[in-house]
């Protein structure tokens, strides 16, 4: 396989929404790649497609009311081609995802232990035994402690943080290639927000996994990624290593965040 080959690779996406009214176009022609074991940002003010391009990629937008075209590559196979069944075992498995809204993440009425363990099973197969015990080793590694314990709680039993670790447990379940991460730490105070970035970032390191951060958060960006891409209504004004854009950012909207980057985040 060709070393430098993207791993995920996105070739002119557009996306409209379409209403009886009116057709928007929100995703406005984007080009990126992710490269294996990196971490890419998408950075960009609210409302600009960051989002929406995520569910494109993974095909989670509503067939008849949105319009998707463009390519979307995934280890050199043309995901835009895949049929229901195969998005079905790419998702989860190979592309793991941390959606924008945490609440909608994890099921209220299920212990978090059986929501990591039925994952397993439905994606690996795996017997109960087995993968319960995978998801102890799980919880383990997102830092809960007493994973027996904790295997027996619901979600209102845990803090926000400690939720939060239960998802990326869940999307850390089948070893994804890449995993795309819808502001994972919005919702979260500023100390507990440190800890799960290094937590992403350590395990970016230890399993060589590529992630795709979206954030609005310039410091975030600053302290874990490699390379980010600047959005601004729906187009990718422009992308490069988080020093070059920095430091050297060529496009003046660009310029214009990072001079009020001392903010550290825009909305
Ligand atoms: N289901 C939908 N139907 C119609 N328009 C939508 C829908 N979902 C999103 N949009 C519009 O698409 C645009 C992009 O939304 P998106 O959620 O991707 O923004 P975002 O960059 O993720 O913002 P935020 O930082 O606030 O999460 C917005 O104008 C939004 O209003
Ligand atoms: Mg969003």
């Amino acid at each position: 396989m060709d070393k430098i080959a993207p791993l995920l690779s996105i070739k002119d996406l557009n996306v409209h929404f379409i209403s009886p009214q009116a057709m928007t176009h929100v995703v406005k022609g984007i080009n990126f790649n992710v490269f294996r074991g990196e971490t890419l940002a998408i950075v960009g003010e609210s409302g600009c497609g960051k989002s929406v391009t995520a569910q494109a990629i993974m095909h989670l937008l509503d067939d008849d009311t949105t319009k998707v075209s463009g390519e979307i590559w995934f280890e050199n196979v043309p995901v835009h081609l895949m049929n229901k069944k195969q998005l079905q075992a790419l998702r989860g498995k190979k592309i793991g995802m941390i959606f924008q809204d945490p609440s909608t993440s994890l099921n209220p009425t299920m212990k978090i232990g059986s929501q990591i363990s039925e994952t397993i099973i439905h994606h690996q197969g795996y017997s109960r035994k087995l993968a319960r015990k995978k998801a102890l080793e799980l919880l383990e590694k997102v830092g809960i402690s007493d994973p027996a314990m904790r295997y027996n709680a619901y979600p209102f039993q845990m803090s926000g943080g400690m939720r939060q670790r239960v998802v990326i447990a869940i999307a850390l379940a089948c070893s994804p290639m890449l995993l795309i991460a819808d502001e994972p730490t919005t919702a979260l105070d500023v100390t507990v927000q440190a800890q799960i970035l290094d937590l992403l970032k350590n395990i970016c390191k230890s399993t060589d996994m590529s992630l795709l951060l979206i954030t609005h958060d310039l410091g975030v960006v600053a302290g874990t990624c490699d390379r980010m891409a600047v959005m601004r209504s729906g187009e990718i004004v422009e992308q490069g290593s988080v020093d070059a854009l920095f430091y050297k950012p060529t496009h003046p909207y660009t310029q214009t965040l990072m001079t009020a980057k001392y903010d550290k985040t825009f909305i």
